[in-house]
C-alpha cells in the first residue's frame, strides 16, 4: 500500500537544512551532533546543491522581500544537507534549539548563536509550522526516502 505525505504520518517531524555556510565551514558533523544530543531522530538526509529554481520554489513565501535575491545566491552557492527530523513537538523544539534567525538576537547555546555569522548566513533552516514542515519535507524527499514511514527505525 502506498503511503501519503499527510498530517497523520508526518506528525512530529520538521525539516532542517544545513546551509552552504555550514557545509563550507565543515560544521556538518558538529551541527548534526546538536540535533542528536537534543533527542531528534534522523528520518531522511541527503547532500545536494540547490538549483536556482528549487531555491526560489522553496523560499517562494519570501519572494517580495528585499533580501530574496541575495538569499537565492547564498542558498545556491554550495552544498546543502536537508534532513528530516522527528521528535515530539518537533517544529517548536527545533526552533528553540537553533535560535532566532538573526544570530545576534539568538539565545546563548543555540546553534545559530554558536556558529552563524549574520542574519542571512545563519547555518541552518527549520520549518516554522507543521503545515510548512509537510510542504518542505515533500520539496526534498520522496516517500521512499523517509525511513520510518517505510517501517525502518
Ligand atoms: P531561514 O530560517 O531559512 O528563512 C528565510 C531565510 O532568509 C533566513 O533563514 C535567512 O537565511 C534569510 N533572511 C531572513 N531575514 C533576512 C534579512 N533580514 N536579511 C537577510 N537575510 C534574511
Amino acid at each position: 500500500m502506498r503511503t501519503n505525505l499527510t498530517e497523520n504520518n508526518l506528525n512530529n517531524k520538521t525539516l532542517a537544512i544545513l546551509k552552504p555556510d555550514c557545509t563550507r565551514k565543515n560544521l556538518i558533523g558538529k551541527v548534526i551532533s546538536h540535533f542528536q544530543n537534543a533527542g531528534f531522530k534522523i528520518r531522511g538526509m541527503k547532500m545536494i546543491k540547490l538549483t536556482e529554481d528549487s531555491a526560489k520554489g522553496f523560499y517562494e513565501v519570501h519572494k517580495e522581500r528585499p533580501f530574496f535575491n541575495d538569499l537565492i545566491i547564498y542558498m545556491t552557492s554550495g552544498p546543502c544537507v536537508p534532513i528530516v527530523l522527528e521528535k515530539e513537538n518537533a517544529v517548536e523544539e527545533f526552533r528553540k534549539l537553533i535560535g532566532a534567525t538573526d544570530p545576534a538576537k539568538a539565545e546563548e547555546g543555540t546553534i545559530r548563536k554558536l556558529y552563524a555569522d549574520n542574519i542571512q548566513e545563519n547555518i541552518v533552516h527549520g520549518s516554522d509550522s507543521n503545515d510548512n514542515a509537510l510542504k518542505e519535507i515533500a520539496h526534498f524527499f520522496s516517500r521512499k526516502e523517509l525511513l520510518e514511514i517505510n517501517g525502518w527505525q
